[in-house]
């Protein structure tokens, strides 16, 4: 049978098919008129092109046995628009529903696309920086940003110097002409801010390239001590990189060094499984259903805080955490 999910917590809408392996995807991205996602009108745009994504992939509705569906934490308005088009396909085609955490999902994917089995996870994107480790039936959550995303902050940033939205491919770029400055650094505990960075970053007098290379590296290097210190705390050996941020080759390098000092692996799952999409949803979904992990109408209301230390982890029982 084939899990049908849906993504929409944020700027993608995207659906996708899963069985034994991948079987289709289709996203439609919301590109706000000028940086910065206004929800009401992300939730207008996946409403928009519902009908057109959902088609591109429902090809053998008779073969679906459930539909999953990102319940949060995202949008309230893109996720009450996904979770009002999963009730009705849940509905029509008499399958269960499976609620599926973002976060949680984004974990997942990466897991299946690199073969990880027990990795410190790294989820750098726009809205969210958190490191995650498997313990006891659960993702816990080991330090996580206080303020903004790391790529919002990237995004703020290149908005101030009108450079195109996402800002993080130009900021790689320039990135790699310029060379470093000293800009703050805040880690408190296990936890990271970067808002304090990126206001100095936009006040800095020093050439465009040059900011970029000092945010870009203390941003980063912000992200890898955290992680690090997770990896040595948990005792585990394997580092996996996710979200949108993870396709900067810089914050790859940097980790693939750190873990290469402590004798771990590293690894990123291919673009397409980094940032958003529907099929983190619907593998998610699929091994949840497998797991018996499904939720009624009633239990089907969207999560916006939902965090993924939240969620009780069924398909793992048997692994060691
Ligand atoms: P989430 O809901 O998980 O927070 P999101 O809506 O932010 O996700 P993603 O696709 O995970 O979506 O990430 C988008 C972010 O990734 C943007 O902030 C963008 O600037 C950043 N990004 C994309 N490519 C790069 C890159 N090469 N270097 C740095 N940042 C990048
Ligand atoms: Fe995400």
């Amino acid at each position: 049978g084939l899990v049908l999910g849906l993504e929409g917590t944020a700027w993608n809408l995207s659906a996708a098919l899963f069985g034994e392996d991948l079987v289709a995807l289709h996203s439609s991205p919301y590109v706000p008129p000028k940086g910065g996602i206004h929800p009401r009108e992300a939730a207008q745009h996946h409403a928009s092109v519902m009908k057109e994504v959902i088609g591109q992939v429902l090809t053998e509705p008779d073969r679906i046995r459930a539909i999953a569906f990102s319940q949060g934490p995202g949008l309230g308005p893109s996720l009450r628009t996904v979770a009002t088009a999963a009730r009705a396909l849940s509905i029509a085609l008499g399958v269960p529903l499976v609620g599926v955490n973002h976060c949680v999902a984004h974990v997942e994917i990466g897991r299946w696309a690199t073969g990880f089995t027990d990795p410190i996870v790294l989820y750098a994107s726009g809205a969210n920086t958190q490191v995650f480790g498997y313990l006891n039936g659960r993702y816990r959550i080991f330090g996580e940003t206080l303020d903004i995303g790391v790529g919002n902050a990237l995004d703020k940033f290149a908005r101030g110097h009108d450079l195109p939205h996402p800002g993080g491919p130009m900021i790689e770029k320039l990135a790699r002409e310029g060379s470093y400055i000293e800009l703050p650094y805040t880690v408190k505990g296990m936890d990271l801010a970067f808002s304090g960075l990126v206001s100095a970053a936009q006040e800095s007098k020093a050439p465009l390239e040059d900011v970029c290379a000092g945010l870009q590296e203390t941003a980063f290097a912000m992200c890898v001590e955290v992680t690090e210190r997770a990896l040595a705390h948990a005792g585990k050996d394997e580092v996996l990189l996710v979200g949108g941020v993870g396709a900067n080759a810089r914050l790859q390098e940097m980790l693939r060094i750190m873990c290469e000092e402590r004798g771990a692996s590293f690894a990123v799952p291919e673009r397409t499984y980094l940032g958003d999409n529907g099929a983190m949803i619907a593998y998610t979904g699929k091994i949840m259903l497998e797991h018996g992990t499904t939720i009624t109408l009633d239990e089907s209301q969207i999560r916006p805080g939902y965090r993924a230390d939240e969620v009780t982890v069924t398909w793992r029982e048997d692994e060691p955490g």
